[in-house]
Order: structure tokens, then sequence, then C-alpha cells
């Protein structure tokens, strides 16, 4: 199976998961939208829910696909979230923010009952954080900001589109911190959002309960010990 074949198979079995009546936090990326493309059928077939959307570009691809839209304030919790993620290991901890729309994705799970991950095997790690942590910054000032990043030992770089910076949902700018390894992402997830500046980060820390991977061999599921 290639790799969208290992993307289809671990986001189509998280749609299993939404029943009638939830509240779903919709995350964003190549895998999450096999979840939605699924969704948008059972909802065809007459499932009726409410998806929360973490990203301009997945409230338009919900839409197309029939879904139901509400906003994350409107409800006290979300009754599950699923989403994507650049890394993840057996700890549960996540690299996101690939595709740029970390904030609201950090956003959405932090209020959401039952977070759910959907990746395929290249994306799990025995080392954690060869993937460049996505750094979400606002504008002003985001050159020295970028400095502050890189003497908390990473190679920062801003994330470019078009040859133009990119440019989040939220009106800011991505740095992507290249570390190589990352030992202590609790801390360091921490660390970078004391610094004025910086928006949020892309490491997801304890907000995690499941993780389905689509492999070579079917699906694999790891998930917490509640
Ligand atoms: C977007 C994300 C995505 O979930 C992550 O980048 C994974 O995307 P894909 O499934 O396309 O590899 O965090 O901000």
């Amino acid at each position: 199976m290639n790799v969208e074949g290992l993307k289809k198979i671990a986001g189509e079995k998280a749609a299993e998961r939404v029943k009638d009546g939830m509240v779903v936090g919709l995350g964003t990326g190549s895998t999450v939208k096999y979840t939605i493309m699924k969704i948008g059928e059972m909802v065809k077939n007459g499932l009726d829910i409410v998806g929360v959307p973490t990203s301009k570009a997945t409230e338009r691809l919900a839409r197309k696909f029939g879904i139901k839209i509400g906003e994350l304030a409107e409800y006290d919790s979300i009754d599950l979230t699923i989403d994507g993620a650049d890394e993840v290991n057996k700890n549960l901890e996540l690299i996101k923010g690939g595709g740029g729309a970390l904030l609201r994705e950090k956003m959405v799970a932090y209020y959401s009952k039952y977070e759910l991950i959907v990746v395929d095997e290249r994306k799990y790690r025995e080392i954690f954080g060869s993937f460049p942590l996505p750094v979400e910054v606002v504008k002003f000032g985001y050159a020295r900001t970028m400095r502050k990043l890189e003497s908390l030992g990473c190679k920062p770089s801003l994330r470019l589109e078009e040859n133009k910076a990119f440019v989040t949902d939220n009106g800011n700018y991505i740095i992507d911190c290249s570390f190589g390894k990352i030992e202590n992402a609790g801390d360091l997830e921490k660390e970078f959002n004391m610094i004025p500046g910086v928006v949020e980060n892309g490491l997801f820390i304890g907000l995690t309960n499941e993780i389905i991977i689509g492999s070579k061999n079917g699906v694999k599921v790891l998930k917490s010990r509640e």
C-alpha cells in the first residue's frame, strides 16, 4: 500500500467513532481529509453531527461534504476531535503544525473530551523531534523572536509560501525550529510559550487519548492508560 492508502485507512477508521448527536472537532491536513470525506458520506446517510473546524481550509472541505459547521465558542466541550500530526511517539506526544493550523488545533484539542489522532506509519518516532517544530509568532518584531528561539538551541526559519512569508488563519507568521532531537518536550512546550511574541507552538503534550496509525499491516492503535 502506498502512503496515500495508509492515510486513507487511518482516516476512515477514525470516522467509525463519530456517533449521532456529537460535536466533532475537525482537524486539518491530508490524512484527516479522509475522515472528513467519510463523515460527509455518513451525513448523507442520515448522521446528525456538528463539526468544529480547526482551519479555514477544513471548514471549506467540511461544507463541501455537507457537514454542519459550528464554532468553538458555542460549546463548553467537544465530544471527539479527529486530527492529524507530523510526528507521534509512544507517550502520545505530538508535533503538529505542518499545515500551519496548530493554534486552532490546540485550542480545539484543549476543549475536547477525546482527542483521536490519525497518521501513517512514517510519522511514528522512537526519537522525537526530527520534524522542525512549528511556532506561531506575531508579525511584530518576529526577527527578534527568531533570534530568541535560536538562543534556546534550535535552527529557526521563517516559513515561506510562494516566496513570501506564510500567514496563518490568525494573521501570524510561522517559524519552523529544527532541533533534530527533543527530549524534554513538556518543558520545551512551556518555555517557548513564555516568550513574548510567541502565540503557540506545535508540541501537543498530554492532550491525546489515542493514535490510529495506518501501516502496511493494517491499522494499529496507541492508547493512553485511563
Ligand atoms: C496542520 C497539522 C496537520 O495535522 C499535520 O501537519 C499533518 O498533516 P498531514 O496529515 O497532511 O500529514 O498539524 O497544522
